[in-house]
């Protein structure tokens, strides 16, 4: 079904083999010193694959009740700090998931690189332990550590699939200055250019490797869906992978909805559709956005990163985990014909209360399995956010991952220029950003979408 599909002839002739083979005139067989016979990057990493299952998520996911029909699903293991690296008290360290992948038999491993200086600049949920300045440490002591674990030979067998710096790039197209939602910390780090040129040494860094694949974060329709952000988000995804020795050909792909809630198809109306003369895009939820679900957003976004410059079998991954939104509150139908609104409101299956929020969302639920190939142009359905551990904390919790306060987290209030002044729809009680929120667990197994067979928790 997809665009990159099997039958390309060859794959990208970008590879430390293929180049040695290129300059020697020897076939592609030909050993590359240091390097296991590290195969030739395949066109869609997930194709054929067995995806490492994560046992510490797991074991948490399989303790609660009805856990059991998602806790051997595969999803990302986040490198959210330098500790994370050596492994935390709960979550073993990179090496060791490697290790434990191997002997899983498993060939694909997925990885957040999450890290960068002045992280997370328009929130503070997961603001990280880096300063906006520290670009040198990020390079030193969190990139080129992870460098050295990925190429070990021991992992030559692994596809690595790792998910560039969530949120940063996007956070400078349109939280930087000149809008209701921009903050100084972003405009720092615009200013700064330090998200570029870490996102630009990640991607070169890790590209070196052969079996890595590295994909960029590219936020979700609710994000970068008006034209005024689609097309300088690429144009800004592009600078930032030629920057710091990276090139295009660093990039295999890019993800979209990471640790978000929008919904994978909204199957109840369209962006075309008209109430009365109306455009729904003219609704209050729509707001003018030119998509209204995730994979119209990535397919589109895929067609403008080709355009300007990307690879032409750019391949995306989209973030199902907690965007289902079935349970008893899902639409079965379009809503009325009254007005657009009413139509739109009425038949939209992602109820959040505007699509700006993103912290522990109420009424969410898991979203489609993780899935290979699912549609054109995209590589694959994947678990980016492990479903159960927290956005951020309803309240103020002391702790010392780096982890702020950030009020979209909490219940009682009224939001900000990012949420168009909204409440937040978060769930009350949440604890730190990444911490296990079995509250919202249970929620999203009960509010799943495809729901879950047999026996999950009531
Ligand atoms: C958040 C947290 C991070 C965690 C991740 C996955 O971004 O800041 O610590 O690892 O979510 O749950």
């Amino acid at each position: 079904m997809t665009s990159r599909g099997t039958t390309r002839p060859a794959p990208r002739g970008r590879t430390a083999a293929a180049l040695s083979a290129l300059i020697m005139g020897a076939s592609l067989a030909v050993a590359v010193p240091g390097q296991a016979s590290a195969a030739a990057r395949v066109d869609n990493p997930y194709a054929g694959a067995t995806p490492y299952v994560n046992p510490d998520w797991s074991a948490k996911a399989a303790a609660e009740p009805g856990g059991a029909a998602v806790a051997n699903e595969p999803s990302f293991v986040w490198m959210d700090r330098i500790a994370a690296i050596g492994g935390t008290p709960g979550a073993r360290g990179l090496r060791a998931h490697l290790d434990t992948a191997v002997s899983q038999g498993a060939d694909l491993f997925q990885v957040v690189v999450y890290n960068l200086p002045g992280r997370d600049c328009a929130a503070l949920a997961s603001n990280g332990e880096l300063g906006p300045t520290e670009l040198g440490r990020y390079k030193s002591d969190y990139i080129d550590p992870i460098a050295d674990i990925l190429a070990d030979p021991a992992y030559a067998s692994l596809r690595i699939v790792t998910l560039i710096e969530p949120d940063s790039l996007p956070n400078l197209v349109t939280n930087a200055g000149g809008t209701a939602g921009s903050t100084p910390e972003c405009a720092t780090m615009k200013a700064n250019g330090n998200y570029e040129k870490g996102v630009g040494y990640a991607l070169h860094t890790l590209g070196a490797i052969p079996n890595v694949y590295n994909y960029v974060d590219a936020a979700h329709h609710g994000w970068l869906g008006w034209d005024s952000n689609f097309v300088p988000a690429a144009a800004q995804f592009k600078k930032a992978a030629t920057t710091e020795g990276a090139t295009v050909s660093d990039v295999h792909g890019f993800i979209v909805n990471t640790a978000n809630y929008s919904a994978l198809r909204e199957p109840h109306f369209k962006v075309t559709d008209s109430v009365n003369g109306t455009t729904v895009r003219q609704s209050r939820w729509v707001d003018w956005n030119y998509y209204v679900d995730e994979l119209s957003f990535a397919q589109a976004l895929r067609t403008e990163l080709v355009r300007q410059g990307f690879a032409a079998d750019l391949g995306m991954l989209v973030d199902t985990a907690r965007n289902g939104w079935g349970g008893a509150s899902r639409p079965t139908g379009p809503g009325l014909l009254t007005s657009a609104d009413a139509y739109v409101d009425g038949g939209r299956t992602d109820r959040r209360i505007h699509a700006g929020n993103w912290c522990n969302q109420s009424g969410a639920g898991i979203g489609e399995r993780p899935t290979t190939a699912p549609e054109p142009g995209i590589d694959a359905y994947v678990w980016a956010k492990p479903p159960g551990e927290s956005d951020g904390s309803s309240r103020p919790v002391d702790n010392d991952e780096g982890k702020g306060f950030d009020r979209m987290c909490d219940p009682t209030y009224t939001g900000n220029g990012r949420n168009g002044y909204n409440l937040t729809g978060a769930l009350p009680d949440s604890p730190v950003a990444g911490h296990w929120f079995s509250a919202q667990f249970r929620e999203l197994l009960r509010n799943a979408n495809p729901p879950l067979g047999g026996g999950n928790a009531g």
